[in-house]
């Protein structure tokens, strides 16, 4: 997938598939069976630092996974996670933004909204390409007293819905949603030209992420309920990753068990 297919997928109504990837053996198996989007998410705080939470990323953690996983990638779209506290103003933001495209990046992704305009517009105006992220977002899981579910009330609701056209107005190429009720996110999805990736935010996104070993079955602990084991009854990894690219494809992953 090329940055100028993603508002043609959500014009033709095709879904958009992606799976996080943090090293090259993974990523090239993921790129060759056509996974359109590959994200070295900080979620490697979890997975594969074994922390708590994404609070611990460094900036030298994404751009060693990132250079990495873009060794393999040829032809999905390569997006990497700034990282906590990388994006705290503009010049820093554009810095570090730099620093991942040069890691090999094709876009990069930042967690909030209004409250980072000055980080929006600078990447926009240096043609850098970005995803946002809104709904839950883990590297603010302390304000947000846990994982928990977003935009449940009017009012949170409303925040998300104007967090988005804003976002889409300073030239945001997608928007991940995390973990919010199902009808919020087809409102989102429906209020804007650019595409929407849910997470935990059902079945009318345009398009889907999984955090790949959540994807595997590979977990410590805890398990969300918009996580499905797509290797489940298959006899190898490239067989559940097809499972997980033609579920999203025909929309039958996330199914009401897996969205709020
Ligand atoms: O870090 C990550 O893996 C992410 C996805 C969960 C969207 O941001």
């Amino acid at each position: 997938m090329k940055l100028t297919d993603l508002k043609k997928f959500k014009e033709k109504g095709e879904k958009i598939t992606c799976l996080t990837a943090y090293d090259a053996s993974f990523a090239k198996l993921f790129d060759t069976c056509e996974v359109d989007m590959i994200l070295v998410g900080d979620s490697l705080g979890n997975v594969i630092k074994g922390d708590e939470n994404t609070l611990n990323v460094t900036m030298e953690d994404m751009l060693y996974h990132t250079r990495a996983v873009a060794k393999s990638v040829q032809k999905s779209l390569l997006i990497a996670d700034m990282p906590y506290q990388s994006y705290t103003n503009a010049a820093q933001t554009l810095e570090n933004a730099k620093r991942l495209m040069d890691a090999g990046a094709q876009m990069v992704k930042f967690e909030g909204g209004a409250e980072h305009e000055a980080s929006f517009k600078i990447l926009q105006a240096n043609q850098i390409p970005v995803c946002g992220h809104l709904g839950l977002q883990p590297q603010s899981v302390i304000e947000m007293g846990g994982y928990k579910v977003q935009g449940k009330d009017e009012l949170g609701a409303k925040r998300i819905l104007e967090d988005a056209k804003l976002l889409e107005s300073w030239g945001v190429e997608a928007i991940v949603l995390e973990c919010v009720p199902a009808e919020l996110a087809r409102r989102v999805s429906q209020s804007i030209a650019i595409p929407t990736i849910g997470i935990g935010a059902g079945i009318d996104c345009d398009g889907q992420v999984l955090v790949s070993y959540d994807m595997l079955g590979i977990n410590t602990g805890y398990l969300p309920k918009f996580v499905k084991n797509f290797l489940s009854g298959h006899d190898s990894i490239e067989s559940g990753v097809k499972n997980y690219i033609d579920s999203v494809k025909n929309q039958t992953f996330p199914d009401n068990t897996h969205s709020y």
